[in-house]
């Protein structure tokens, strides 16, 4: 087949690692990719905004049998029922499906109505109504934006004040633009939070892992929220009793929800859960793999991704048995110094990035040019390494992060440490 991934992160490098190992992959484009993505396939440089004009173009001319969408930007704004209406196979949730991630709105009333356990919440389209409402209940608030924020449009505020200034800079300084023009504002949940994967072909779902991210910049949870600093899978303290209580209460009310609301979910569907005291409730839905979960997740799949892309897109999910290798992968993201703020591009890498059998340098904000990788991005690359044990799977990926360097990088010394402390599971 010839196969086409949109997007251009770590987790595009991932999924065009796992096709490219794929018999069923005859020709693979990333479109556009990075600068090692050129590793597996070839880069096309296709924008991918509406009404996706080249990309259809490209499709047609390259003969594309199968398009793997890998970020939520080009779901949301309706590419897989444009590709669809071009008889094209595309791999993703519909545009109506995709307003679970879409709108923050809309997930809270679905969630309320399919009684899917999540934090209280109001919504707001006037900053004077939503100032009221927190001055009268007189505590700290989650602040959303109702639209995509690039990732950075919930506020986790610590004290009223803060909840005050987070309403202001969303909906009166419209720091994210209209994504803002409606806020969410919840009640902070406290617990662990966990990444649970699920494909899904509408009707019929698998558990593909649960996986733990790590937001903050800094070791220990410190400083400010990023795009993800790494992760580890599976996540080894999750007992049986709370994946029952997840299944039966979460994911199964989700998938017959969307089918009911008349948009069946067909693709990966991304639970970001909040294990609290009183049990697990969701704090968002993504429509697409995680980043990087993706990047600790598809190295420890046995089973050909493509055979699971072809069996949701033939709604014969339940007939394909998906095996994993056992074991853990941990994942840690180098990133520019300065990032989630401002960091310089355009140094040079260097060192020992080739992709081995029990570690894989996944790239995600670089450009290749001329023989050499140079840094293009915030996130710059994502070192995922296998082990029998989480510890194991750890102490690999920092003994291949040491060999690899670039001006001002920067990464967490912690990453799968949360793992280890909860030897009692949840
Ligand atoms: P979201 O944009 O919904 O993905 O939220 C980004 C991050 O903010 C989540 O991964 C959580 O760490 C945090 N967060 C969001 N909602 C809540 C909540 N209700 N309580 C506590 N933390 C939250
Ligand atoms: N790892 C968080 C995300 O992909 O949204």
């Amino acid at each position: 087949m010839n196969i086409a991934i949109l997007g251009s992160g770590g987790r595009e490098s991932a999924l065009a690692w796992a096709v490219s190992k794929s018999p069923r992959c005859k020709n693979l484009y990333i479109l556009p990719g990075n600068g090692g993505t050129t590793k597996y396939g070839r880069n096309v440089p296709i924008e991918l905004k509406p009404p996706f004009k080249d990309l259809i173009e490209f499709v047609k001319l390259a003969n594309i049998d199968l398009v793997i969408v890998g970020p939520e930007e080009p779901l949301v704004y309706g590419v897989v029922d444009i590709l669809e209406k071009e008889k094209i196979k595309v791999f993703g949730p519909s545009f109506k499906a995709s307003r679970l991630e879409g709108s923050k709105a809309y997930l809270k009333d679905f969630l309320h109505r399919y009684s899917i356990p999540t934090a209280k919440f109001a919504i707001f389209n006037h900053p004077e109504d939503a100032f009221n409402f927190v001055e009268k209940a007189g505590r700290p608030f989650v602040v959303k934006t109702d639209g995509l924020a690039a990732g950075k449009g919930a506020i986790v505020c610590k004290t009223v004040e803060e909840t005050l200034l987070a309403i202001k800079r969303v909906m009166v300084n419209k720091e994210f633009g209209s994504a803002g023009d409606k806020i969410v504002i919840e009640d902070i949940l406290s617990g662990i939070e966990v990444s649970v994967f699920v494909v899904t072909d509408g009707k019929n779902y698998k558990w593909l892992a649960v996986a733990q991210d790590h937001k903050r910049v800094f070791d220990n949870d410190e400083g400010p929220n990023t795009g993800g600093m790494g992760a580890f899978a599976p996540v080894p303290f999750l007992n049986e009793q709370t994946r029952h209580i997840i299944e039966e209460n979460i994911i199964k009310p989700t998938i017959k929800g969307m089918e009911r609301d008349g948009a069946p979910y067909k693709g990966i569907l991304y639970f970001g859960l909040m294990l609290t005291s009183s049990g697990p409730a969701v704090i968002e839905y993504n429509i697409r793999f995680g980043d990087p979960e993706a990047e600790a997740v598809l190295p420890l799949l046995k089973t050909d991704f493509v055979e699971i892309v072809l069996a949701t897109l033939s709604g014969k999910l339940n007939e394909l048995k998906i095996d994993f290798y056992p074991g853990y992968c941990n994942c840690v993201v180098l990133v520019s110094g300065g990032y989630p703020g401002n960091y310089k591009k355009g140094y040079e890498i260097s060192g020992d990035i080739e992709d081995r059998k029990d570690s894989i340098v996944f790239h995600a904000g670089t450009i290749y040019d001329e023989g050499k990788f140079y840094t293009a991005g915030g996130r710059v690359l994502c070192v995922s390494a296998l082990g029998s044990t989480l510890e194991e799977a750890i102490k690999k990926s920092y003994e291949r992060v040491a060999k690899i360097q670039f001006k001002d990088m920067h990464y967490r010394r912690d990453i799968g440490q949360k793992g280890l402390n909860f030897k009692g599971g949840i």
